[in-house]
């Protein structure tokens, strides 16, 4: 069963210099216990495209297309329906976890929110639900730190205090962007466990955003490969890795460095005025006359692997 259907969606960014196509024209489907991994180097538009889900964009942006989630195209219902939705059916779990927690509020009052604002709780019962939730991402005298503030959380312990927030109303759907990004490696580690936890044991489904193929593989069913703008290749994880169809995925592969960290050749291309044709085709190794004009739409390639390239076209 589908959970979420993005579908033709566009989200672009009126700017001086010009039309910035962050997300062009991307489709893509998450299924219910599913993990979907959205992977691609930086810049490439997997942010917006995750803010673009629940309208949490600036003004000057421009997003059409659909957002089916259980029926509903969230890119139609008002700022109250919205609000309904947002933290308690779809939660999102920030790039930046100083960013996006509030350092005037302890952290405790933060997580209790959501149980005041969607559940209606007594602020007392919140506040235990809270420290609740702070043990259950693994905090560590939960009740005392539920009364710090966030500077005074570590880098780790913030980012668990994002995913303690994001879980506390049982979300069916969680967006989580980069959440191990900037955290040392054991730290890292603890957060991937932690989270390979609570989606099985919550049986939400989840939308995660990471340039790290490597927890990709430990926490995802699916991937999406994202390549200025556009999804270029859409694949089973087990597939991916047993061979990426498309050049620049097969380039990203290899840039890992479990694989040699192999630099991709070329800059990514701006998004203001993206390559003619194949966005991919001037620093691709495959590269073919007409690729230079004709742009690819995403063909599959076998058993459910996708890939948006002349080769397979
Ligand atoms: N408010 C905005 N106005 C104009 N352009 C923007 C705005 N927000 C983002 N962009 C541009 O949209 C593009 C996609 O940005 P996005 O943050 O989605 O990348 P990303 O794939 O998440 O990268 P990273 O891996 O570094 O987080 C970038 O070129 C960025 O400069
Ligand atoms: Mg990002």
């Amino acid at each position: 069963m589908t959970l979420l259907s993005i579908e033709h969606l566009n989200s672009h960014f009126m700017t001086v210099d010009g039309i910035v196509r962050a997300v062009d024209d991307v489709s893509l489907e998450i299924g219910e216990n599913e993990t979907l991994g959205l992977v691609g180097e930086s810049g490439c538009g997997k942010t917006v495209l995750a803010l673009s889900l629940l309208r949490l964009l600036s003004e000057n942006t421009k997003t059409d297309g659909r957002v089916i989630y259980k029926g509903r195209d969230l890119l139609k219902l008002n700022e109250r329906e919205l609000r309904g939705v947002r933290g308690k059916e779809i939660a999102h779990i920030f790039q930046n976890p100083l960013s996006s927690l509030n350092p005037v509020l302890t952290v405790g009052f933060q997580i209790s929110e959501p149980f005041l604002r969607h559940q209606g709780l007594k602020k007392s019962i919140a506040n235990s639900r809270a420290v609740q939730m702070l043990g259950l991402v693994r905090i560590p005298s939960a009740p005392d730190r539920a009364k710090e503030y966030p500077h005074e959380f570590s880098g780790g312990m913030r980012q668990r205090a994002m995913i303690a927030m994001g879980l506390a109303c049982s979300p069916s759907l969680i967006i989580a962007d980069e959440p191990t990004r900037g955290l040392d490696v054991t730290i890292q580690a603890q957060i991937v466990e932690l989270m390979k936890d609570l989606i099985k044991n919550s049986g939400a489904s989840m939308l995660l955003i990471t340039h790290d193929l490597s927890l990709a593989a430990q926490l995802c069913d699916k991937v999406a490969v994202m390549y200025s703008g556009e999804i270029v290749e859409y694949a089973d994880i087990k597939e991916f890795f047993k061979g990426p169809a498309h050049p620049y995925a097969r380039s990203f592969l290899e840039s890992v460095p479990s694989r040699g960290m192999k630099p991709i050749r070329g800059i990514s291309p701006s998004l203001i005025n993206p390559p003619p044709g194949c966005r991919f085709h001037p620093r691709c190794d495959c590269s073919m006359d007409m690729c230079k004009s004709v742009h690819p739409p995403l063909t599959e390639v076998k058993d459910g692997q996708h890939a948006r390239c002349l080769l397979y076209a």
